[in-house]
């Protein structure tokens, strides 16, 4: 081992290497890993074979620090393996990645399967390592970057779904394809059984306890986050020990995959953290995490190219045999879970549709990156393991890491040019010219306000204008020769125009702090339906993902199930605030939309194009007032608190930028400055403080607003209250389904439901019931019942109902009666 000094020089040597290629990268448009490898052989080849070059000073030390780094297996997953992984879980769009979440991990486990079989199976054919060995090399090439083809998908403005689901599969394939070949590995050194069910189960075992590790790992960071509110270093560097304490804790202590625990930890902090933490912090958190990835990234390449020449001078004919079938291999186990799996998910509508010519750049864009590298040089450098192996693996992969590097990345660029990717769709260049356009004419528009308000001399900025009108009228003379738009494309032109717009929006609001980072993501996200439902549906695409949109959220329906089941209040009270908070924030938008497409889309995309989009925003705002009028209806007292929480806030808002103004002016001096900020930023935490929504489902309370029970004196409301249910019916929700065995009654306490009878549905408000005819009578539901609104019931089940009735001969003579009035005619509306 090298002094000291002489390491360190070897290690910012690398890193200076590191930071002059991106440069380079750029000027011969090669992705960036392609020029890293290559840096890296030409490295390792003056390191392993420069023994003689007549090196001194600076340059011989430099060499000596390259020549001298030991790199223990262990060394190399602990150290770069945590930050890799991390990095890539935080910067994934959590939301959209749940939202695929079925087919992901279907398409990631599935694929690191058949590729580790294929892979196995083809190679133990010829070589002579054994099976084990074979599979072992094939679950170390499983992992794909999806670097290369995401940035290609952006540049081509494909639907983000698609890009999603090759960055989720690489993310959880890395896990799977690490932890499968630990387990490999461990088998080849004699200390598990070759059985496959107990690989599986060992498998399993250690992805679930890996990701439970993460998980509860992340959210003992996030109880500690409270502590640090604010104190931005200290809550970025708790990020890093959370990544490294959740892999060696989860790996070394409680022996499951440390892989799954960082890649769960890394999910979890993007999906809280961005909630909690602020803005700021964010921003600079994930810019750290990026810095530290870009350097373990590049370290490990170079790390691994500079042994790429001493591996080849013991490589051997047969070697460049048992490569060429590994390409061949991995190529065909890709194609099968492209051409085999991924249809079959995309009929059963779980996983985006993907064009035949996608699927091909997906095929070939399939490079392997530095975690398939790290791997490799892990088994390399295991001395536990037989030399022919370690060879073996150590060969191959790296071969076929450099080849994939080499020979794909440099030749995705010209398939596309063949596939004739590289070219905008018609619809995307018209996109891109009525952008340019918008954007010009905003300029002039903010130039000559300026112009005014300085006094700038009228000739000037007519000249100024003029140049920019000019602009405007040559990239409308293009387009329009470009390419004759029917109304639909314009239409598309127009909603993708909406989209992208409300995605700002919405962003925006953020910024000013009006709306949380939580309903913001959701937001966002839904947006994200809607420009992709433009891009792939046109008016359709768009209208059913809006419709997809209003509906309420999982995280909603799983709240009210407890709700339901266990009689659990409190998160459901959150999530229709949460709810609340959307509609009122969505409201807006659309508000802002419409104006936006009357001064702007409008004159762009013509008038009949214009009326279209103003009716498809105008259903949008009528199913959002819907919306918020029946929760007005039921939270009068909550719709108010917001509203004027919201006005707070803008205020708060305003305020803050004001102060900034007055420093910068002078005017105020920064004590003042910093007295009026913390006072304002005391404001501010009453103001994030969101309200509680008392969703009022006390049941006496309940019990109280059915005159039925008035009679009854204090001891039998009391036993009544005992046997009532309290449950929240949404509106539009089917409470009751004709033909079902009835299982209960209910007491509506407020709101409204309606019977679907012929030949004209009945309307029951507060204080009537309904179900009971299913019980008194021992019969089927005779009728569909769906609440209006939000409406409280009380639920009386069967057995309870029972037993009430046997007790109050006076009750059950009432529901009798009304039960055999709407038997008798069905049409007539019930009264008590
Ligand atoms: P059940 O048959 O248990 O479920 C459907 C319910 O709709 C039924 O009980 C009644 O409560 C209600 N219903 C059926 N017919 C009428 C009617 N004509 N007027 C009012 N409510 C009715």
């Amino acid at each position: 081992m090298p002094e000291i000094a002489v390491s360190i020089l070897g290690i910012t040597g690398l890193l200076a290497l590191v930071s002059l290629l991106p440069p380079v990268a750029n000027r011969l448009n090669l992705p960036f890993s392609v020029l890293l490898a290559l840096a890296g052989c030409a490295l390792g080849v003056i390191v392993f074979f420069g023994q003689n070059l007549p090196l001194s000073g600076l340059p011989g030390d430099f060499v000596t620090a390259l020549r001298g780094f030991e790199i223990s297996p262990e060394a190399l997953l602990y150290i770069f393996l945590p930050t890799l992984l991390f990095e890539a879980a935080l910067m994934i769009d959590v939301r959209r990645l749940m939202d695929d979440i079925a087919p992901i991990l279907l398409l990631a486990v599935v694929a690191v399967v058949v590729c580790t079989l294929v892979v196995g199976f083809a190679l133990s054919a010829v070589a002579d390592v054994g099976l084990i060995a074979c599979l072992l090399l094939g679950a170390i090439v499983a992992t794909t970057d999806p670097v290369a083809v995401v940035g290609i998908f952006r540049d081509l403005g494909a639907p983000r779904r698609l890009s999603i689901l090759v960055e989720g599969e690489s993310l959880f394939n890395d896990a799977a394809a690490i932890a499968l070949s630990a387990l490999l590995t461990a088998m080849l050194l004699g200390t598990r059984n070759a059985d496959a069910v107990g690989t599986t189960l060992a498998f399993l075992k250690n992805f679930a306890g890996g990701a439970i590790v993460g998980y509860a790992a992340a959210r003992g960071a996030f109880a500690l986050f409270g502590l640090l509110r604010g104190l931005r270093f200290a809550e970025i560097t708790l990020t890093v020990a959370l990544a490294y304490l959740a892999y060696i804790v989860a790996e070394r202590y409680l022996h499951v995959s440390g892989v799954v625990a960082v890649v769960i930890a890394g999910l979890v902090t993007g999906w809280h953290g961005r909630i909690r933490v602020t803005p700021t912090t964010w921003d600079s958190l994930v810019d750290m995490w990026g810095q530290l990835a870009f350097w373990a990234s590049s370290l490990i390449f170079l790390l691994a190219a500079m042994l790429v020449p001493h591996l080849l001078t013991d490589a051997t004919w047969s070697d460049a045999l048992l490569l060429g079938i590994l390409i061949v291999a991995t190529l065909a186990a890709r194609a099968i879970v492209l051409y085999g799996l991924l249809p079959l998910l995309s009929v059963s509508r779980m996983a985006a549709r993907i064009s035949n010519s996608f699927k091909l750049v997906i095929v070939w864009g399939g490079l392997r990156g530095a975690v398939s590298l790290a791997l490799a040089l892990a088994v390399s450098e295991n001395d536990r393991l037989s030399d022919d192996v370690r060879h073996f693996v150590a060969v191959l992969a790296t071969g076929f890491v450099l080849f994939t590097l080499l020979v794909n990345g440099t030749t995705l660029q010209p398939l596309l040019r063949l596939l004739k990717l590289d070219r905008l769709s018609k619809v995307d260049r018209a996109v891109r010219d009525r952008a340019i356009m918008l954007s010009l004419d905003t300029i002039r528009e903010r130039l000559s306000a300026v112009a005014e308000s300085d006094r700038i001399a009228p000739a000037v900025t007519a000249r100024i204008c003029e140049s920019f009108a000019r602009r405007i009228a040559e990239v409308r003379r293009t387009s329009a020769a470009d390419a004759i738009l029917s109304d639909a494309d314009l239409l598309q032109i127009g909603l993708i125009t909406l989209a992208t717009r409300e995605q700002e929006l919405h962003l925006q609001r953020f910024k000013e702090r009006v709306v949380s980072r939580k309903s913001v993501q959701i937001l966002i996200a839904r947006a994200g339906w809607l420009l992709d439902g433009a891009k792939t549906g046109g008016r359709e695409g768009y209208e059913s993902a809006a419709q997809r949109g209003s509906t309420f959220t999982t995280t909603f329906r799983f709240a009210l199930a407890l709700h339901r089941r266990l009689g659990l209040t409190r998160w459901l009270a959150q999530e229709l605030a949460d709810r609340f908070e959307r509609l009122l924030i969505v409201r807006m938008g659309l508000q802002q939309l419409l104006t936006f497409n009357t001064r702007q889309l409008t004159p762009l995309l013509g008038a009949g194009v214009g009326e279209d989009l103003t009716m498809i925003l105008g259903k949008r705002v009528t199913t959002v007032e819907q919306s918020l009028a029946a929760l007005r209806l039921q939270f009068p007292e909550f719709a108010r608190t917001l509203e004027s929480r919201y006005l707070e806030r803008v205020a708060a808002q305003l305020e803050g930028a004001e102060y900034v103004d007055l420093l910068a002016e002078s005017i105020i001096s920064r004590e003042v400055h910093n007295e009026l900020a913390r006072e304002l930023s005391a404001r501010w935490r009453d103001l994030e403080r969101r309200p509680v929504l008392d969703i009022e489902l006390k049941r006496e309370q309940l019990i109280a607003r059915v005159p039925l029970f008035g009679s009854l004196d204090a001891e039998r409301l009391r036993a009544i209250a005992r046997l009532l249910r309290p449950r929240l019916a949404l509106p539009g929700e089917r409470v009751i389904a004709r033909g079902e065995r009835g299982d209960a009654m209910y007491f509506i306490a407020s709101g409204a439901v309606e019977v679907q009878i012929a030949p004209s549905p009945v309307r029951l408000g507060s204080g009537d019931f309904f179900g009971e005819m299913a019980l008194v009578m021992h019969q089927p539901r005779n009728a569909d019942v769906t609440a209006l609104g939000y409406c409280h019931l009380l639920a009386l089940r069967q057995r309870d109902f029972e037993r009430l009735l046997a007790g109050n001969p006076d009750l059950r003579t009432r529901i009798d009666t009304v039960a055999r009035e709407r038997l008798a005619a069905p049409t007539s509306t019930a009264a008590q």
